[in-house]
């Protein structure tokens, strides 16, 4: 098991180009398969999590090759729809390709997916929604087996309980070839969402109000490939950021996405530090000790302070002036970073949905293992900040969703090394 030696206490310093979305880039596979020309995919980042995309896709008779962060999918061959169950549980996104399949050939055996584990995560909104399209759903033998018994899956009118991501790139999946018209009222805001909807339209669908709470789709019966180019990913940006407060230092981020990282960035500008924002760059600056933010950090939906950026920014504020205090509002158990964080020194109490951390003057290394992506990034940006070294390990947690993330912060000048 490889793991990261990180000698904290340098400051940072330097430009960096902001890679590709993870979480645009994966539906936006899934959403590929639809088609029947051959897209290209550009800005696509190199991460465990889109190699498993990948497979998934080769799996059901698509040819999908990726190299120099571009992804050639060709789907013209899809004609099988069963996900084995170890590609389902490599990562949560693997649901995505259930609306995908049933779009494009109607039938699917999937199972549960798997990816980081934050509490429960249910899909049963995923399925509440594809069966309102017409979808018969079995369980066969713990998998899941859905089929439209009709030529198409039917537009139909969908009220989430909840704007969830997933269960929205879902619906749209299934709805852009569906027949009629679909509206998701309480639709996720989130841009990823827009983004897949840029690609989408761009290989010829009809969808509007993508950004909005409502999204109205009307099917097309088909759809061609396109070259496209991924959104830059706004919490790996705010990794960076969070890195450069915590540890000290200057940062030049280019390739961002300014608008889509405003709620990350007003709360960041609450903790004392210089930051400037043009069209696409982002340049941050901290010279003294952070303050504390103030207000309750309260994770929420898109445009509300995203829960991806919650573990990453609390592991900045644990050496800050005062106490802060979160509130998780999103995912039941998201707070599996604080234990490592404590044992290098952090004050942090949590209670339920809430998380008080009360600034500690310097943070120690100490032995510690990432159990999620965000926390595993978390305890790595702690681990810049800290006094002396800190062995980091489950540090595949990290690959799935950072590029190179050891190249980029010895870019930056911090000390960090696999193992
Ligand atoms: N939920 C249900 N039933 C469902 C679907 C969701 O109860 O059928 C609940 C979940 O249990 C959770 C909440 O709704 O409590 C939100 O879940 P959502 O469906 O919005 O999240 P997701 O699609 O599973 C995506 C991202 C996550 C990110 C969340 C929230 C991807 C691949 N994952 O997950 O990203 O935290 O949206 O923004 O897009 C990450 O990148 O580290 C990550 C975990």
């Amino acid at each position: 098991m490889q793991k990261f030696t990180i000698i904290g206490g340098n400051r940072l310093s330097g430009e960096m180009f902001l890679q590709g979305s993870k979480n645009s880039a994966l539906p936006i596979m899934a959403a590929a398969m639809l088609t029947d020309g051959q897209c290209v995919l550009k800005n696509c980042p190199a991460l465990t999590d889109v190699y498993s995309a990948s497979r998934i896709l080769n799996c059901l008779g698509c040819k999908c090759h990726f190299s120099s962060n571009c992804a050639v999918i060709d789907a013209s061959g899809a004609d099988r729809g069963e996900i084995p169950e170890n590609l389902m549980r490599e990562m949560r996104s693997s649901i995505m390709f259930m609306g995908a399949i049933l779009g494009r050939i109607g039938e699917c055996i999937v199972s549960v997916p798997g990816g980081c584990e934050l509490g429960p995560r249910p899909i049963d909104m995923h399925l509440a929604a594809l069966s309102r399209m017409g979808a018969e759903i079995f369980d066969c033998g713990g998998r899941i087996r859905c089929r439209i018994p009709s030529e198409r899956a039917k537009g139909a009118r969908i009220s989430l309980s909840f704007p969830s991501v997933g269960a929205t790139e879902n619906i749209i999946l299934c709805a852009v070839k569906a027949e009629g018209e679909t509206i998701i009222h309480n639709a996720a805001r989130e841009p990823e969402i827009c983004d897949l909807c840029g690609f989408l339209r761009a290989c010829g669908a009809n969808i509007k109000g993508d950004g909005e709470s409502s999204i109205i789709i009307n099917g097309v019966t088909r759809l061609n490939g396109c070259e496209y180019t991924i959104m830059p990913d706004r919490i790996a940006g705010a990794t960076y950021l969070a890195m450069t407060a915590a540890a000290g230092g200057e940062i030049i981020l280019k390739n961002t996405c300014t608008a889509e990282m405003e709620p990350f960035i007003s709360v960041l500008e609450h903790t004392g530090c210089g930051i400037y924002t043009s069209d696409n760059k982002i340049y941050l600056r901290r010279g003294q000790r952070l303050k504390a933010v103030r207000d309750r950090i309260r994770t929420m939906p898109h445009p509300g302070f995203p829960t991806d950026a919650q573990a990453i920014l609390m592991a900045a504020l644990v050496t800050a002036d005062g106490t802060s205090v979160f509130e998780e509002n999103i995912f039941d158990c998201r707070y599996r970073h604080t234990d490592a964080l404590i044992k290098m020194g952090a004050d942090i109490q949590v209670m339920g949905k809430a998380a008080v951390v009360r600034g500690v003057p310097k943070l120690h290394g100490a032995d510690v293992e990432a159990t999620d992506l965000r926390g595993g990034a978390a305890m790595a940006v702690a681990a810049l900040a800290a006094d002396g070294v800190t062995h980091l390990g489950g540090i595949s947690h990290i690959d799935r969703g950072y590029e190179k993330f050891e190249e980029a912060v010895v870019s930056l000048g911090g000390n960090i090394r696999r193992e």
